[in-house]
């Protein structure tokens, strides 16, 4: 009685503690992938423009700079806090289905799955979210006006800017799938060739229609010429798009996915995106332990076991909550988590053929992108956004410059067959007509009683593992380098696996977690982490981008 007494005043103080924050931090941070769009930030803050500004800039400064990432063709999630009322919000702008889409759409007469279907090509295509979210940002949170706000992306595409050494390399490991697209290929390999790092890249195409954004607002991308352009040639190409499914797309504004970790406030993405859910439940599995009392391996081996239960739950249950009817209050519970840790063995693997099998899941994508900004008020964004796989479905519609996801391959195209991730799921995330597909993408922001941390990344499945262990990094004390710093290990369920980066583990932990029956991958590194901190007493702000890629972090 006096135990649960002790949480229930726990959670009535927690709030009050956390709320006991801040002035305004007076410093301006953004963190993104790439230098110039940080630098789109940073100018759109000094013109006046707020966090929410600067997030609509950043956004469609990356369409254009780093477009086999993200863009205008996609979708993502923006997490908001408004520092004037103290209040989170969450804007949906993932894609959704098509109208004639349905579950079966990617297998043939025989019921097997047509390889690359969902990967290639305008019938792999989700409707774009990206537009509608950038419109909505600034109509409801920005100062600027949205013709502000798109202006450097603008300038970017019609005057160009120099390739990156990283573009460069993308346009070169995507020839093939650019190749069977003319208008993507005259854009980014002109004269049929891979340009070199250093040519000066030119998206007048794209210029326009995000001109027609900036002028028309939803209008100039999901009705009118442009939008007609976009049906006609999908569907000259395979696809299905119908101008009804352009004008019928609406964001959603979701509350948030809230929970805590000890004393931290967890503030992340709820579902269409499986990550907020995903990392509560392995943090509540957590807290049960006293980690920093563990040995290192003893640690690994219970965040490896606490992954491996919270991504089976995933590949399980999760899906688009306005078709599928998710257990959430059971994966959140404390209650729930204590149960699955007690058949956590402390000193073996448990395999995962030992859970309650599932069987297909959403397959996801390996390339993505994120921001984190802070503005001087203390407003801030965390968003991840994406076309899904490089260059999406590698199609353009002629006269547009908007390359077009493959979101739809985040759909499961057949209950039991893992996608190209090796990941599995079920009938919770079957294609419907506008549906949303399950996501990973989690935009995080971490709340204690000293200050306040803004991540997130790409990296398809792995986003939620690497943002659990960038939320463990900032509880023991971690600055944004930190965050984006620490070496990554992952475990997805399936494959039952642990992957890990070369300096993740000590050669006592690989001897150790091999003992306890856990099959060790090394990989390469991965992910592109961008996060920003503010210590609430030092009144030191921390901005931090991956080192493991280009992308800049500036804090002025
Ligand atoms: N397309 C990757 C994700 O949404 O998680």
């Amino acid at each position: 009685m006096k135990t649960r007494i002790g949480v229930l005043l726990g959670l009535l103080i927690l709030p009050l503690l956390i709320s006991a924050a801040p002035l305004k931090p007076g410093h301006d941070a953004v963190a993104s992938a790439h230098p110039l769009a940080t630098q789109v930030g940073m100018q759109i803050l000094a013109q006046g423009g707020n966090a929410f500004d600067a997030a609509v800039a950043v956004s469609a400064a990356l369409a254009v700079v780093e477009p086999y990432s993200s863009g205008i063709g996609g979708g993502g999630f923006w997490l908001l806090h408004l520092a004037k009322d103290d209040h989170d919000t969450f804007i949906d702008g993932r894609e959704y289905a098509p109208a004639a889409a349905s579950a079966s759409m990617y297998q043939d007469k025989n019921g097997e799955v047509i390889p690359g279907a969902s990967l290639n090509g305008p019938l792999s295509a989700a409707i774009p979210g990206e537009p509608a979210a950038l419109v909505y940002l600034n109509k409801h949170y920005g100062r600027l006006t949205l013709a502000q706000d798109l202006a450097p992306a603008i300038k970017l595409a019609r005057d160009g800017f120099p390739l990156d050494r990283l573009f460069h390399e993308m346009i070169a490991n995507r020839v093939d799938k650019l190749k069977q697209w003319p208008a993507a290929a005259a854009v980014f390999m002109p004269g049929d060739q891979v340009p070199p790092a250093g040519y000066l890249l030119k998206q007048p195409d794209l210029a326009r229609t995000l001109e027609l954004i900036a002028s028309k607002g939803d209008a100039g991308f999901y009705t009118g010429e442009l939008a007609k352009a976009m049906v006609d040639a999908v569907r000259a190409n395979g696809g299905i798009w119908s101008l009804a499914d352009l004008r019928d797309y609406k964001v959603i504004e979701r509350q948030p996915l809230v929970g805590s970790y000890h004393d931290m406030r967890i503030v992340s993405a709820p579902p269409p995106s499986s990550g907020g859910i995903v990392m509560l439940e392995a943090l509540n599995i957590l807290s049960g332990y006293d980690l920093p009392l563990l040995s290192d391996v003893m640690q690994k081996h219970y965040i490896i076991e606490a992954m491996r239960y919270a991504y089976r739950d995933r590949a399980e249950y999760l899906g688009d909550p306005a078709f599928v009817k998710m257990p959430l209050p059971r994966l959140l519970s404390p209650y729930y988590a204590a149960g699955l840790r007690v058949s956590i063995l402390p000193d073996k693997a448990t395999p995962s053929s030992d859970l309650a099998p599932v069987l297909a899941q959403a397959p996801e994508s390996d390339h993505t992108t994120h921001i984190s900004i802070l503005d001087k008020d203390g407003n801030r964004v965390a968003a991840t956004f994406t076309v899904n796989f490089r260059f999406g479905s590698g199609f353009m519609p002629p006269g547009t410059g908007v390359i077009l996801n493959d979101e739809m391959d985040d759909f499961v195209s057949k209950t039991g067959v893992p996608n190209g991730f090796g990941l599995v799921g079920n009938s919770a995330n079957a294609i419907a007509p506008h549906k949303r597909p399950l996501s990973s993408m989690m935009p995080t922001f971490l709340v204690t009683k000293d200050g306040l941390a803004i991540l997130g990344t790409p990296g398809g499945s792995r986003i939620i593992s690497m943002v659990l262990l960038g939320t463990l990094d900032y509880y023991r004390g971690g600055d944004a380098e930190s965050i984006v710093s620490i070496p990554r290990y992952h475990m997805q369920y399936l494959p039952d696996a642990v992957y890990y980066e070369p300096d993740a583990f000590t050669p006592e932990a690989i001897t150790g977690l091999g003992k306890m029956g856990y099959t060790l991958r090394q990989t390469n590194p991965y992910g592109n982490m961008q996060a920003i901190t503010w210590d609430y007493k030092s009144g030191k702000v921390t901005a931090a981008s991956d080192p493991r890629d280009i992308g800049t972090a500036i804090v002025k």
